[in-house]
């Protein structure tokens, strides 16, 4: 795709990756693939903000040379250093031997340990400033948003602000503006993308937030580092942002489960009656047919999560597993939660999903539910109380 006009003399030089499916590994999937932004900034001085993976080196070369000749490249400022932005620095290097690279300390020492190169490196610091010509560059540090060299920069002439990975969503599109887009899809993404990747760290994203509202940062426009850029009241992702990082959620119910033989699948549908019959908002998700990257989406959007599972060698079945332990390293905020599940002789796994959602700092609300076998009549009216009761907390919390 061509190099497309941001504001004068400031263009998006990135690349559109239609086909990627599974980000960080296999841990994020991105059925809509996804964009590497780069933005260069052409004044008196030459800017170039992030580059892209390496793959795609040569497309946003083609785009820079539309512009201008890449050895006039006078400053790569690195916001990042995960490969996804800083793949194509060497190659950029070579055909802008003049550039001087930006970012932090952290930084600097991070692209040392990635590609070992012996590059002219500028290190940066919160508040400090670069004058390009007409316009200058400032930098606040924002470390763990969401690797500890992360660095947003702050175009202050255009009230631009440049955050790499942060307000970034996983959606290729021809479209480089969220005004030209879905909402829905927009704002679906994004909060993907804030449950996989920055839900850990959202006491930090509540502090930087405000921490730039402190420093008077006028914000007219966000061009992240991933999908599209936010011209239209930007204002409402950073709610957003500040939203889903104190848990901010609707009166709704997920409950993920998996099932041997099918009891706890009975337990798990009688379950979402009971919680519906309090007029409560539920989505029922079986694991290995549902991408956890999608579930751990709807759960920004749940102020409660049931969990069930089968128990087998008196413990959770393994297709509960990965989930479990991806929980408890996101950590999310303000969620209220209880277990449930069937068992033969031993009912190990839903003492083995309460250790889980403690370790994930998540309220345990109620005494896990199980029952012995295939649920009769009885048990499965006991299935339904489970849930009209949880519903309940959920109301009150
Ligand atoms: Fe998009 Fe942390 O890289």
């Amino acid at each position: 795709m061509a190099s497309v006009k941001v504001l004068e003399n400031i263009f998006w030089v990135g690349a559109i990756d239609w086909n990627i499916r599974t980000f960080h590994g296999f841990t994020y999937s991105t059925h809509r693939g996804t964009t590497y932004n780069a933005y260069l900034i052409v004044d008196e001085k030459t800017a170039l903000v992030d580059s892209v993976y390496v793959p795609f080196t040569e497309e946003m070369m083609e785009n820079i040379r539309e512009i201008i000749d890449p050895s006039k490249i006078d400053y790569i400022v690195v916001n990042h250093v995960e490969p996804d932005h800083s793949g194509a620095i060497s190659e950029v290097l070579k055909q802008s031997p003049n550039a001087k690279l930006v970012g932090t300390a952290r930084c600097q020492a991070g692209l040392q340990k990635h590609y070992f190169g012996n590059w002219d490196f500028k290190v940066v610091k919160t508040d400090d400033e670069m004058s390009l010509g007409e316009r200058s560059l400032k930098f606040i540090e924002a470390p763990m948003l969401h690797w500890p060299d992360s660095m947003f920069t702050y175009v202050e002439e255009d009230a631009l602000l440049l955050p790499n990975d942060a307000f970034g969503q996983h959606w290729a599109t021809s479209k480089r503006f969220d005004d030209e887009i879905d909402e829905n899809i927009l704002m679906d993404e994004a909060a993907k993308y804030y449950a996989n990747i920055l839900w850990p760290f959202s006491g930090l994203v509540i502090k930087k937030i405000e921490e730039i509202q402190k420093m008077g940062v006028k914000i007219n426009m966000i061009a992240p580092s991933h999908g599209v850029i936010w011209r239209s009241n930007p204002s409402r992702i950073v709610e957003a942002y500040l939203g889903w990082a104190k848990g901010d959620a609707r009166d709704r119910i997920l409950v993920v489960y998996d099932t041997m033989w099918g009891s706890t699948e009975k337990m798990a549908k009688a379950i979402i009656e009971g919680i519906m019959s309090e007029g409560v908002e539920t989505i029922l998700l079986r694991l290995p047919f549902s991408d956890r990257g999608d579930i751990f989406k709807e759960l920004i959007y749940s102020k409660g999560i049931l969990l069930g599972s089968s128990t087998i060698n008196n413990g959770i079945l393994p297709t509960v597993a990965p989930f479990l332990e991806e929980l408890k390293g996101l950590r999310p905020k303000n969620k209220i939660a209880a277990a449930f599940g069937s068992f033969g002789w031993g009912s190990g796994a839903v003492k083995e999903i309460e250790e889980k959602l403690e370790k994930a700092d998540i309220e345990i609300v109620a005494p896990a539910l199980t029952v012995k076998w295939v649920p009769d009549e009885s048990e499965i009216q006991k299935c339904f109380e489970f849930g009209k009761e949880f519903a309940k907390k959920v109301k009150k919390s």
